[in-house]
């Protein structure tokens, strides 16, 4: 597990975009934290860093979008899911199991059975206006191999 605060969006967009250098096809990254705690800011980042060149903004009307990186990075928010049958009808689990590319979920939590035991945690607090508090939580073996490699990356920086 990781603990790190972030002291502006900026901040949060690399910490984002080292996750996303990191990225492999398959992974999944589930988004919890309350509105403005930076999820779609992280997203960016973690876009970013898959090489994405458009913006991403956040796809709350759409509840998915799709980015082409040097993987293909699915963008979900589920802010305004009704049902977890909502879920299953967008095709969620052929995004997981068409593993090539990457998942990630803004408000997850909204669903906590909808997704994978296999998955990396993130959850955003807001200890200040400025201030993020970002933990992430593997689990599964790739994501504790992940948050390892993230961790050394956070500590010796480019
Ligand atoms: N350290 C920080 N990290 C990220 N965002 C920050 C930080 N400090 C301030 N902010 C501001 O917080 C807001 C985060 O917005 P963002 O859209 O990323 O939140 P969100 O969690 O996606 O919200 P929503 O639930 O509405 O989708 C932005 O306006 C950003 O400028
Ligand atoms: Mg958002």
């Amino acid at each position: 597990m990781i603990e790190l605060v972030t002291h502006s969006p900026e901040e949060t967009q690399r910490l984002g975009k080292a996750l996303g250098a990191l990225a492999k096809p398959g992974d999944l990254f589930l988004l919890s934290g309350d509105l403005g705690a930076g999820k779609t800011c992280l997203t960016q980042g973690i876009a970013w860093g898959m090489g994405v060149e458009d913006h991403v903004r956040s796809p709350t009307f759409v509840l998915l979008t799709e980015y082409q990186g040097r993987l293909p990075l699915y963008h979900a928010d589920l802010y305004r899911l009704g049902t977890i049958e909502e879920l299953f009808d967008l095709g969620f689990d052929e995004y997981l199991e068409d593993s090539n590319g990457v998942l990630v979920v803004e408000w997850a939590d909204r669903v906590p059975e909808g997704f994978p035991d296999d998955h990396l945690l993130i959850r955003l607090e807001t200890p200040s206006e400025e201030e993020r508090r970002l933990t992430l939580i593997p689990h599964g073996h790739r994501y504790e191999e992940l948050v390892n490699s993230l961790q050394s990356d956070v500590a010796s920086p480019a």
